[in-house]
Parts: C-alpha cells; structure tokens; sequence
C-alpha cells in the first residue's frame, strides 16, 4: 500500500532526534574538546580562540552519527601558510593522548575519537567576511548564520532530509559521493521550510535554477545550477554535487511527493538491476593496488583514471556504455560495459579546432589517415585502421603505459601499472569478491520498477 510522505515523516517523528542521553553524551564530548583545545592554545603560547561548528554546533546532527567539529581560530595575520604548520601542531596538541587521523579538505585537519564520538579539529583564520584566506575561514559564520536563523521545525526537517538523503546515497560533499553536504541541507530547508516543500520545489529545479536564502547579488546570469552560501553569495555550493546526484534527487522527489510503498528514510527507493548473465561477456574489469592516501584524493585520481580508460576506449572504437569504479582495503577497480569486446576496425582521432590553422596539415598529413571530416563542433576527425585488437588487447596495450595511452592519474600509475589484472564478467559474476560485483552490478544501473522493497 502506497502511504502519503506525510505518513512516512510522522513513522520517523521521534528517530530523526537524538534522546537525551545521547545528547548529554556528545555535549560532554564536546566540553572535553573546548576545554582540550584552549588548554593547548595556551601551551603553546599562541593567541586562537575555540569555536564549535557544523552540525553539532547547529543542532542538525543524526542519532548516532554526531561528530563535533571544532575550529581554533588564528588572527588572520598568522596568515595561510601558519594553518598547516602552527595551526596543526596546536591541534595535533588538543588530541594528544588520543588517535589522530590526519584528514585533508583544502588544507589538513585533524580527526579523533573521544568516548566513541568522532571529533574532527580544524585550524582556521578569523578572516572578515568576503576576505577568506582558507575555506575553513566561513565555518564561524556558518554557525553564526545558522544559529540565527534555524528554529525547531526547521532543524527537525533538516534531520529528516539528512535521513533521507543517507538512505538513497546522496548525502556527503566527499569526493566519492559528491552528493549533498550537511551545510547544503540547511542552506535547502532554510529556503523552502521543510522537506515536502523543499521536495515540491525541486520538481520545478533545471540547469539555469540559483538557489539564494538571501536576495541575490545581480551578477552575470549563469548557465549553471547554483545554491548560494548566503554568508558568500559569490560562492555555488552545488558545484560539489555531481549532475547525476542532483538529478538523482530531483527524480525521487517525484516519486515520493507521491507517495511510496517502500519508507524512504529506510529504503533505497532506486534498486540495482539484476545481474542478467547473457550480458556479462560485454563487461570487463580491471583492478589493482593503491597504497594509503586521503580519501579524496584516491578517489579523484580514480574518477580520472576510469574516465581516461574509458575515452580512450572510445577514440579507439570501442563503444563504452558505461563504465564504474570502487576502492576497497588497498585495491581499485574500472569496470566497463561495452557494446562489444571484439576487434573494432576503426579508431576516429580528434585533431585540431578550424580556427587552430597551424595543426592541420600536420594532422592530415599523417599515413595513418584514411579520410577526415570535420564534425559539428568545429573540430577535426582523423578516420584510421584500427591498431588495437580486442578490448582486452587495447587494455593490456594502455596498462603498459597508463598516464600516456590512457590519461591514467600519475599518483596511481606506478602502482597500477605493476599490479594490475584483468577479469571478464563472467568471472566476476561468480566468484565471491563481493566489491567487484558491486561494480559490475552498478554498471548495468538501476531496476525498471521504482521503489520496489
Ligand atoms: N562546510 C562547507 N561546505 C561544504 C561542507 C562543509 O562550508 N560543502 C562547512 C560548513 O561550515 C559546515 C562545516 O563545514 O557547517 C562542517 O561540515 P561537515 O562536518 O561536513 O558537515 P556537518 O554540517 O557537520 O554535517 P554532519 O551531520 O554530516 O556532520
Ligand atoms: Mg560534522
């Protein structure tokens, strides 16, 4: 029976909010952090000054996943270079006594857990508005802003939207997801109100839609999707969300604005489609290993790695439909669905634009072309025979070579050009590595029903 989305907020009226007790526990955590950080201030003889951001500091946290996020805050003429050096031994200090966990937005922070409650410690400067040195330098006035402004009802819907959001894999600004950020949730609810307003809204959102809580600074009317931050207008906060994440959300408004079957705090509304064996043999994998780094940038080299493969497939005359990637306990994975596996007979080169005269005769000139036109875009197209064989052939032929044949992100070259090994979709499909058939499955995309559980 499909129940009203109204039926489904009243289900999680009580869940979305932390009890009591919870709360004590994380209030305490976060005396013990103040208390830490102003006592390693004054050891270290620096002036700063300790302030609480981000969703505990705005009463937006989930049950069970708070985490305090505290600023230490530097005169501005410490200036940004001190951040990773002073600002860090202040906060490496702070945590002295628990593990650290060096963590990397624009510049590092550090990370800890204090009584099983993640802590995150992040050196900023007190900068004025409109002037920042780092992007940490906004989070005070994020609180400032938020505090201000969010009441009850308000803070109520941004848990339920948070809720929402984790549940059908869109929440996180991490490079992995580069779905919707917690701030971006209030950023959203403080502009419509509450979740089945802000539901009903995007059902109108399209690529020329901004987003402003505050009466927009008339600048250049842009072709792109934009949140303000209302304490920088000049800043778009959705150019951390993927098209597809936001598309994503946009299409599940619909559908739950309609009322669901399945509860969409607790269900994945959009399903995996089965695995169906008659097309795996149009599915290759490789994986190999990478060595520890910053989850953000392992995952950023991967994306550029994947979408090198993948385009060069595609000069190369394989047809890539879709391609996918994971990165699990040391080992990345490319997966790949094409239309074909086979020897392609054709690779179409891209040359030079029309009104780059200088390269073209040298692009003509060469005895791999067959013939040459010029496509809609204004840019030139070499027609050749193909040099490359099957698609595992042209991967083997990439792999010996990956940041040159294949655009492979150089910090995860080495590694993969030692290390890496091939499987086809059969294989995959029915051995036990439950990562590499994630990504198989994810290749093939999402189920026909909706919001089937
Ligand atoms: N922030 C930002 N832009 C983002 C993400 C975060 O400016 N895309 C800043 C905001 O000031 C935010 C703070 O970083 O308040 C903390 O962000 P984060 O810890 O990522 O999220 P929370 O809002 O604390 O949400 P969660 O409940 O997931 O911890
Ligand atoms: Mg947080």
């Amino acid at each position: 029976m499909n129940r009203s989305l109204q039926d489904w907020i009243k289900r999680h009226e009580r869940d979305v909010l932390p009890t009591e007790a919870e709360r004590t526990k994380v209030d305490n955590v976060a005396s013990k952090l103040i208390n830490a950080c102003e006592r390693a201030i004054a050891t270290s003889g620096r002036t700063a000054s300790v302030v609480l951001g981000g969703s505990y500091a705005h009463d937006t946290w989930l049950p069970g996943e708070g985490d305090v996020d505290a600023y230490i805050v530097f005169p501005k003429e410490a200036g940004r270079s001190s951040l990773e050096t002073v600002g860090l031994k202040v906060a490496r200090l702070a945590l002295k006594g628990y593990g650290i966990i060096v963590r990397y937005a624009e510049h590092p922070y550090l990370e800890s857990y204090i009584n099983g409650v993640r802590v995150n410690v992040v050196p900023c400067l007190s900068t004025q508005a409109g002037q920042w040195m780092s992007a940490a330098d906004r989070s005070p006035y994020h609180t400032r802003y938020m505090r201000e402004r969010l009441d009850d009802s308000k803070r109520f819907h941004i848990r339920l939207l948070k809720r929402f959001l984790k549940t059908q894999g869109l929440y996180g600004a991490e490079i992995k997801v580069r779905g919707f950020s917690g701030y971006v949730c209030e950023v959203l609810i403080l502009k419509y109100g509450t979740l089945p307003d802000l539901l009903k809204g995007a059902s109108s959102w399209n690529v020329g839609t901004s987003i402003s809580v505050e009466p927009e600074v008339l600048g250049e009317q842009k072709k792109e999707f934009q949140i303000l931050d209302p304490v920088d207008t000049s800043r778009n906060l959705a150019r951390a969300i993927s098209t597809r994440k936001l598309a994503e959300f946009v299409l599940l408004s619909g559908v739950v604005l309609s009322g669901t079957r399945c509860d969409p705090f607790e269900r994945k509304l959009l399903r995996p489609s089965r695995l169906r064996r008659q097309f795996m043999e149009n599915v290759v994998l490789i994986s190999f290993r990478y060595s520890e780094r910053a989850e953000d940038i392992l995952w950023g080299e991967l994306a550029k790695s994947a979408a090198g493969l993948a385009r060069h497939l595609g000069v190369d005359g394989y047809r890539v439909l879709n391609h996918g990637i994971e990165a699990d306990a040391g080992r990345c994975y490319i997966g790949f669905l094409l239309d074909r596996v086979e020897k392609s007979k054709f690779a179409v080169r891209e040359g030079p634009y029309y009104y780059m005269r200088d390269g073209h005769s040298g692009f003509l000139e060469s005895s791999r072309n067959l013939s040459w036109w010029f496509e809609e875009d204004g840019r030139i197209r070499r027609l050749e025979a193909s040099q490359l064989g099957t698609v595992k052939e042209a991967i083997k032929y990439y792999m010996a070579d990956p940041v040159a044949r294949a655009g492979f992100a150089r910090g995860l070259a080495e590694e993969a050009k030692r290390s890496w090994e091939m499987a086809d979709g059969r294989r995959v499909a029915e051995s036990d590595d439950m990562v590499a058939r994630s990504v198989i499955r994810r290749l093939f995309g999402y189920a026909r029903e909706l919001d089937t559980c």
